[in-house]
């Protein structure tokens, strides 16, 4: 009888505590259409857009050119991205407008006579510059999905550039930031960025970019051919004869943007659709899903020390693979296939001991590296039909090269950098690679750019991505994960803390120590990890389908990023 009344006791414990429901926080909410970008002036571009009349296709082009006016770190159109889009009747495609190395590059253009490294010659200046993509792949998205006229779509950033805009307390100590690097490396001077002297730029200063407006007007003119012919395309040839740098007519002329096959996979029941090479993230994406789907993280709880280790020895093991084997598969074998098979996950975890840490150099040696400004940009867009678009761009760091083409307003990326420049030394992010990813004349740099649509029933659910360097593939899966396995909203999802390994250097980085427990970080270093606390950690921008149909948008307050709808 006692054992009995013990049962139900217990019983109705474990009850109440697995009843309890959870507070979901949500953030904007619309009824049938969004964009959540980094700038609410380019949110509102694209939600302009829609309302009049356009799709989630030219929703994302339209918030993208302004984005290259009024987000100049990251925004662009002298750099390149991936557009991830599934159209409302479950049509999907990956676009890949990444950068190319220019056609006089080569394997060893970073190194001097005793074949070292030139320090920083692939991250400032004219040589770190790769052919830019971005105006050749959204001319290509709207040639096959487009549904406004071109010119409508690139009015808004023209009108943003020629009238000027207000900066944010955030850009403009950006552009301060950025003078003496701008002033260094140009051969022309950004005065559109250029406080008067003795001032700085402050929340609410008004900047225009004739120059832009003039470059935009020629692609809204003359769509691809208006960037990559004519006089835009000799502006770039002559800013590059006065810099020392390499891209040349050619380069620009044979200047392609091309449509690959998305990775697919399933993760508990869900369908995710993100991006091939020449980024590694879709594959990347892939194999974490399968190496942490075995294990209950919802049951290990959220931020719990099991589900942070099992997560970060899945990201060593991921990362591992990602240094040796991905690079640009027009010019390399990517073993894409094999680096999803279940059986090849299964055997990569087999040694994960979920009481200790493993050790990277036990996998392969390797040097830490400082972090660098980790700036890339990311939209998410679903129109009123239901069509959505996940697009992920960047200069690479924090204003690319520095490097603007003198006359035409614009930045170049310094996307060279994330070429492996000789293996071994790790890039901007720490990031090494070897011959995958060695540079050749036309190739592709390996990207963590990691654009994604989650679909649940074979219906709409998620669309997803971030900037952050090498944190893009740990910050996408964390967030859908905070969906999936730990029950949270889309802002909420997209404001939780972050970590992240990535192999090399052998660090468990935190982002913001205090918004971890205490007792948890603790346990996790008696587990054998070294813990580095890292700043912040991606800006995630993201939408969620609710059941109702409605729409949560996901905006990073790590930044200005802003959600926009009706
Ligand atoms: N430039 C950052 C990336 O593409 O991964």
């Amino acid at each position: 009888m006692k054992k009995l009344l013990l049962f139900f006791l217990a019983a109705t414990l474990i009850g109440c505590q697995t009843e309890t429901p959870r507070q979901i926080e949500r953030g904007l909410i619309a009824d049938k259409a969004m964009v959540v970008s980094a700038h609410p002036l380019a949110s509102e571009a694209g939600k302009n857009i829609m309302e009049a009349g356009g799709n989630a296709v030219d929703a994302a082009i339209a918030t993208q050119f302004a984005l290259a006016v009024v987000y100049p770190g990251a925004g662009n159109i002298g750099g390149g991205g991936f557009m991830i889009s599934r159209m409302a009747n479950g049509e999907t495609a990956a676009l890949d407008y990444r950068e190319k190395a220019p056609l006089a590059g080569g394997r060893d253009m970073y190194l001097d006579e005793n074949g070292e490294v030139i320090a920083g010659s692939s991250r400032r200046g004219h040589l770190a510059a790769g052919v830019p993509g971005t105006v050749a792949g959204l001319v290509k998205a709207h040639e096959k999905y487009g549904k406004l006229s071109w010119d409508k779509l690139v009015q808004p950033a023209i009108d943003l550039a020629a009238n000027g805009w207000a900066l944010t307390a955030r850009e403009a100590s950006g552009l301060n930031r950025n003078r003496k690097a701008f002033i260094e490396y140009n051969t022309v001077q950004p005065e559109f960025f250029l406080a008067e002297e003795g001032k700085e730029w402050k929340e609410g200063d008004i900047v225009s970019i004739p120059e832009l407006a003039k470059t935009l007007q020629r692609i809204r003119d003359n769509g691809h051919d208006g960037f990559y012919k004519g006089e835009t395309a000799d502006l770039i040839v002559a800013e590059m004869k006065r810099g020392d740098g390499m891209i040349s007519l050619e380069d620009l002329a044979s200047y392609e943007a091309q449509w690959r096959e998305p990775i697919k996979g399933k993760y508990r029941g869900y369908d995710f659709i993100s991006m091939p090479p020449p980024s590694s993230g879709g594959i990347a994406i892939a194999q974490l899903f399968q190496a942490v789907e075995p294990f209950d993280l919802s049951q290990m709880g959220f931020h719990s020390p099991e589900a942070i280790h099992l997560i970060t020895e899945a990201e060593r093991r991921v990362y591992a693979d990602r240094a040796t084997h991905l690079g640009d598969a027009d010019f390399y074998p990517v073993p894409s296939e094999g680096l999803r098979d279940s059986e090849y996950i299964a055997d990569k975890m087999s040694n994960f001991n979920p009481e200790m840490a493993s050790k990277s150099a036990d996998i392969s040696a390797g040097q830490p590296a400082p972090l660098e400004s980790e700036e890339t940009t990311h939209l998410s867009v679903i129109d009123p039909d239901g069509n959505a678009v996940s697009v992920t761009t960047t200069l690479n760091g924090g204003m690319g090269s520095k490097v603007f083409v003198g006359g035409a307003g614009f930045l170049l990326n310094n996307e060279m950098d994330d070429f492996s420049i000789k293996p071994g030394v790790p890039n901007m992010f720490g990031l090494v690679g070897g011959v995958a990813n060695a540079i050749e004349p036309g190739k592709r740099m390996l990207s963590s750019m990691t654009p994604t649509i989650v679909e649940k029933d074979g219906e709409l659910y998620m669309v997803v991505g971030t900037p952050g360097g090498s944190t893009i593939i740990t910050s996408v899966f964390q967030t859908i994960l905070n969906v999936i396995d730990f029950d949270m909203g889309m802002q909420e999802a997209v404001e939780a803390p972050r970590f992240h390994h990535q192999w090399l250097p052998d660090l468990l980085q935190i982002e913001n120590r205090a918004k971890f427990d205490s007792l948890t970080l603790a346990k996790l270093e008696s587990m054998g990890h070294q813990l580095r606390v890292r700043g912040n950690t991606g800006r995630v921008d993201a939408i969620l389908v609710l059941p109702d149909g409605r729409l949560e948008g996901g905006a990073d307050p790590r930044g200005d990023d802003t959600a926009s709808g009706f």
